[in-house]
């Protein structure tokens, strides 16, 4: 049985509206001694206050909502991480929501956040391969009563939109120093992997990649470039066409299809670093201990959560106030998975 205003009142001695005065952080006239009393016996009976009756009143929840496209990605999961501890750190509870890639549910959960009084939104749009490139999200800011910051993935259409921000890797420059480094050690035939086009960050890690190619006098043969979908199945089966096509360098963008891309290799018998160099995208927790560990680029997710909380509280606590979008500079991180071409 939940504690009460009631329970805390009778044990404590003192008023129902003493108690909830000082749980609800209203100005009052207290002695210092029974504020201290109230906070430890609502402590020790567990009391959590009724978020309906609250809300109702405040019309705020103090929760965000968090929209990710699949959870089981650890760059989702450490961007939910530094949402949560953000927002617990700032007296927000956070809701989480899983679409698994779908646009749908994109618009399905924000739909579903609102329904249930969430006081801001963090979104990271879902795309699937071959969709739209303008963006999966097919609702208005309009329509948006609440603020929202875009994570990682920008949407085009809602660039400058009062009560909308972003926090985003500066995916062109992420593009531009795996290409570069595969080209400082002597690879010329080299593939792309993106993830999906619709994707901001697919689109900017692949002009990154054409950057480098032209500013080192390469020519960009676009058959090299194939469009995967984030996940690992998709770097085995174009990371299998693209050796096939005898390159001697990928870049992967993101690192569960560079581990696909370990896999084409192994299965053709192909060495990595000897006879295929591979550069993947996100320094997942795993990529230091494939075999060889994984030169990549790494993107500050758990950063990006905590900032995009920031954000977004600050949008919550005042209306008038906007953000401006935050770019975050990648790294090149550099292990045993690239070596000098040799062929
Ligand atoms: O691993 C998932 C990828 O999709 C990451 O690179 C992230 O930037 C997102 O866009």
């Amino acid at each position: 049985m939940r504690a009460t205003l009631k329970d805390i009142a009778e044990a404590t001695g003192l008023s129902v509206s003493s108690v909830s005065l000082v749980l609800n952080d209203r100005p009052n006239r207290i002695s210092a001694k029974n504020r201290q009393l109230i906070l430890e016996k609502a402590r020790e009976l567990h009391y959590h206050p009724n978020q309906t009756a609250v809300s109702l009143i405040t019309r705020r929840s103090t929760t965000i909502g968090l929209v990710l496209p699949d959870i089981t990605n650890t760059f989702f999961a450490q961007i939910a991480k530094g949402a949560e501890t953000r927002s617990r750190e700032l007296g927000y509870s956070l809701m989480l929501c899983n679409t698994n890639d779908s646009p749908e549910k994109d618009d399905d959960y924000i739909n579903v956040l609102l329904s249930r009084g969430v006081d801001g939104i963090l979104l990271v749009s879902s795309y699937q391969p071959g969709g739209d490139t303008l963006c999966s999200a097919r609702w208005e800011p309009s329509s948006l009563e609440k603020p929202v910051v875009l994570v990682d993935r920008g949407l085009d259409q809602f660039a400058h939109k009062q009560r909308i921000s972003g926090v985003f890797a500066d995916n062109e420059l992420g593009g531009y120093l795996a290409t570069q480094h595969l080209i400082s050690l002597g690879h010329r035939k080299i593939g792309c992997i993106t993830g999906p086009m619709g994707a901001a960050s697919s689109k900017n890690r692949l002009f990154g990649h054409i950057r480098a190619l032209q500013l080192a006098g390469l020519t960009f043969d676009s058959s090299l470039v194939r469009e995967g979908d984030f996940h690992t199945e998709s770097g085995f089966l174009l990371g299998g066409q693209l050796l096939d096509l005898g390159v001697t360098g990928i870049f992967a963008c993101n690192d569960m299809m560079a581990y696909g891309v370990y896999r084409a290799a192994a299965q053709r018998g192909v060495q990595i670093p000897t006879e295929l160099s591979v550069v993947g995208f996100d320094d997942l927790p795993f990529s230091e201990i494939t075999e060889p560990p994984l030169t990549t680029v790494r993107q500050s997710a758990y950063a990006m959560g905590v900032s995009a909380v920031d954000k977004v509280v600050r949008m919550i606590r005042d209306e008038h106030v906007t953000e401006p979008i935050e770019t975050m500079s990648p790294r090149l991180i550099l292990r045993k998975s690239t070596g000098v071409c040799q062929k």
